[in-house]
């Protein structure tokens, strides 16, 4: 993998950058800059190497179509505020542009291009789109480690026709993940949360030989507490699973990593509702989980007590309902606790997980805070990622 950092003669070329710039949006309003703010230095250097800089980026999963609310212009009304050099957005059918050339007559130095995930060709990794893209610049950085576990046009195709580097937050990410698998201590436990059940929940069997606990919280639970013969009323759930379960169970049985899911829960018919304490068994139709209960909390604080080292991924709740955001709060909490007094050492990923501590201003607190969730996981399991693997 070659960093663009080492690379020299620069100047004036068009740089495709591909950042992951999937922050979350409520009404047209960031709620979280994380992201963005992690590839300033990346913005910054390329600004100094006197490139023009033709940013790639998606936000949200529009699935193929043009939503207007998945639109790039609130992030790029926010790098305005952050930097001091032209920033334009380019509504224009990619397809409508025809050559690096259009992209002369703009004086700003970074253009940004609407979200790529617009184009169905994107997720479908399409080698024509990839092909098309790249006629659009003459060097390709991938900043984007968060987005690198997705076999996609702008990640993975894309780099078979132009010279690839890796981007600095990349570099950054790499290093320090390969830093922490090698180092990390026994017992490990890794907490699993957040909405995106698909990409995480056929990971999980993978883990289970590397680590001692793996515990469930989240979206995802819920498949484990259906599977397990309860109500989940209207909780989301990921259709399908049960088959997965029963071998993440059954595995778990024959190595030696327990796999724990919650006993108890908070529940409401809303997602803005207040929340009420259930039992597993307790829970009605017209209501949805939306966070763990009481003995489920002091069950992880338990676990993490016994820890050498702590993975989490994604909230334990609905944690933007603050009725909802407990269990998440006292796993931090607690994670930040052990970690003052290097019990254990403690590493959080993902962009809502990060987005958490952020509100909390507690990101600071942990070993090392990746803003990749799916991709780090799919780092840890020890897979290769493709966004990775095309740089090489
Ligand atoms: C993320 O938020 O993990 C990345 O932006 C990838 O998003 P995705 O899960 O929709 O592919």
């Amino acid at each position: 993998m070659r960093s663009i950092l080492n690379e020299k003669n620069l100047n004036n070329k068009k740089i495709l950058l591909r950042l992951d710039l999937n922050v979350p949006l409520k009404n047209g309003e960031i709620s979280d800059t994380t992201r963005i703010d992690k590839i300033l230095p990346t913005l910054n250097f390329l600004i100094q190497q006197k490139t023009k800089i033709i940013i790639l980026s998606h936000v949200g999963r529009p699935k193929g179509k043009i939503v207007k609310k998945l639109s790039l212009k609130p992030i790029c009304e926010d790098l305005k505020k952050k930097l001091n050099v032209g920033i334009k957005l380019i509504k224009e059918n990619i397809y409508e542009i025809e050559s690096k050339s259009y992209f002369d007559k703009f004086e700003e130095e970074i253009l940004i291009l609407e979200n790529i995930r617009f184009y169905v060709e994107e997720e479908k990794n399409d080698l024509k789109f990839a092909k098309h893209l790249a006629s659009l610049g003459d060097i390709y950085v991938n900043d984007a480690f968060s987005c690198s576990h997705r076999s996609h046009a702008s990640i993975q195709q894309i780099s078979k026709f132009l010279p690839s580097f890796s981007g600095l937050q990349l570099d950054l990410e790499v290093h320090a993940l390969n830093k922490i698998t090698t180092k990390i201590t026994k017992p490990i436990t890794c907490i699993i949360g957040g909405s995106k059940i698909s990409t995480k929940i056929n990971i999980i069997k993978n883990l289970i030989p590397k680590f001692n606990n793996i515990i469930i919280v989240g979206g995802m639970a819920n498949n484990f507490i259906e599977y397990f013969g309860y109500n989940i009323g209207k909780s989301i759930k990921e259709e399908n699973c049960n088959k997965i379960v029963e071998e993440i169970i059954s595995l778990s049985k024959k190595k030696v990593c327990k796999v724990i899911y919650p006993e108890d829960v908070l529940v409401s018919n809303d997602l803005k509702g207040s929340s009420k304490s259930k039992e597993l068994d307790q829970i009605l139709p017209d209501e949805m989980i939306l966070d763990i209960g009481p003995r489920t909390i002091n069950k992880i604080i338990n676990i993490i007590d016994n820890s050498k080292t702590v993975l989490w991924n994604g909230p334990a709740g609905y944690y933007e309902n603050p009725n909802f955001a407990n269990g998440s709060i006292k796993i931090a909490t607690k994670i930040i606790e052990n970690n003052r007094s290097n019990e254990i050492f403690s590493v959080v990923g993902g962009g809502d997980t990060v987005s958490l501590l952020n509100t909390l201003k507690i990101v600071g607190r942990f070993n090392f805070v990746s803003t990749a969730g799916g991709a780090f996981l799919e780092y840890l399991e020890g897979k290769k990622l493709p966004g990775i693997t095309a740089l090489n």
